[in-house]
């Protein structure tokens, strides 16, 4: 015992063996990892019945069957080379994957602004009544006073609603005039003044709130959509509504993990991955492949966050699977990702 720390102690202070032991490492982890793979281990794309997720990236597999075997626990994937000199080149290395926007006509959930009321009736005109006696109540709100009221009045950007403070009412107004509207805010508001009258007085008031002041989190991630559902056009559940997953040319890998978060964590170390759609791709007749085993969760994983034009893979396509609790995350600057 005595003796093997002194021999350890020796190699360390001379460095040499240490550093090619190191150096070693480094060259056996890159051309295994997972970053080395095409598409992060992945074969094939997830909206079809062939193929297979290129790691699980959750703590504990939930079989050992042999299919359960063959996928690999995710690695570092692309934070591997980050111990590299290339480093530099790869912003996973540093401040992590910037955001990108959120895909237009998208009106992602969130949350009410402080002070803000849900309206009961359907004649009231709540987002403008409940906006003024927020400000009028609590100055310190004023910006989120500016941004429903500014809302209301037809959507403008949340940069120019929190740029306004103590010059609300101006900015608010002319906002109201000009039918310049910025891209997600605009989401269901239309700029005339009487369709954005009509909207402030629906019971949806939900649209009235600009989504990307008030958004709802999953850590640096906005959630784009939730339970995703649509009426299938094809295949065997044609007429029906299911749920249904993102295709898009922008895929880059998928993994299969037991939590939401998990899927997020694996996209923050994916060089570019922005955005993660998650759902139960369910097939009772094959629930011993990894990907159909209950609760076990699909993470797609997209260099884009990609509108809910492309979820059109319900299942039944190429496989009579159904798609379940189909979730979309964009990775966000109002989630505190990188700008
Ligand atoms: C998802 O939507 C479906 C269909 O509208 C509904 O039956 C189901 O309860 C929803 N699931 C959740 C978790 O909200």
């Amino acid at each position: 015992m005595f003796f093997s720390l002194q021999t350890i102690a020796l190699v360390a202070s001379t460095g040499l063996l240490a550093t090619q032991g190191a150096s070693a490492l480094a060259v056996e982890e890159r051309s295994t990892s997972l970053c080395n793979q095409p598409n992060y281990g992945a074969s094939g794309v997830p909206w079809k019945s062939n193929s297979t997720p290129g790691s699980f990236c959750s703590s504990k597999k939930p079989s050992n069957n042999r299919f359960w075997n063959q996928i690999p626990y995710a690695d570092s994937y692309d934070k591997v080379k980050c111990s590299g000199s290339s480093r530099n080149r790869y912003n996973v290395c540093g401040s992590g994957n910037k955001r990108t926007n959120l895909p237009k006509k998208c009106n992602p959930p969130h949350k009410f602004p402080w002070g803000y009321k849900a309206p009961t009736t359907s004649s009231a005109a709540p987002a403008k009544t409940s906006a003024v006696a927020s400000s009028a109540a609590a100055p310190a709100q004023s910006s989120a006073a500016t941004s429903s009221a500014s809302s209301a009045a037809g959507a403008v950007s949340s940069a120019a609603a929190s740029s306004a403070s103590s010059a609300a009412a101006s900015d608010a107004s002319s906002a109201a005039a000009s039918p310049a509207v910025s891209s997600a805010a605009a989401v269901s508001a239309d700029p005339s003044p009487v369709a954005a009258s009509s909207a402030a007085a629906s019971p949806s008031a939900s649209a009235v709130i600009d989504p990307l002041s008030y958004p709802v989190c999953e850590t640096t991630y906005q959630v784009q959509y939730q339970n995703y559902t649509r009426v299938a056009a094809n295949g065997v559940w044609m007429g029906l509504t299911m749920g249904a997953a993102t295709q898009d040319a922008s895929y880059m890998t998928y993994t299969l993990s037991t939590s939401v978060d998990d899927c997020l964590a694996a996209c923050d170390k994916i060089e570019g991955c922005v955005f993660v759609n998650t759902y139960y791709d369910v097939n009772e007749e094959e629930n011993y492949l990894p990907k159909h085993t209950d609760g076990v969760l699909t993470c797609a994983m997209f260099s884009q966050c990609v509108s809910t034009d492309k979820n059109d893979n319900w299942g039944g396509q190429d496989d009579p699977n159904t798609i379940v609790n189909s979730n979309g995350y964009c990775k966000s600057s109002a989630c505190g990702a990188p700008a």
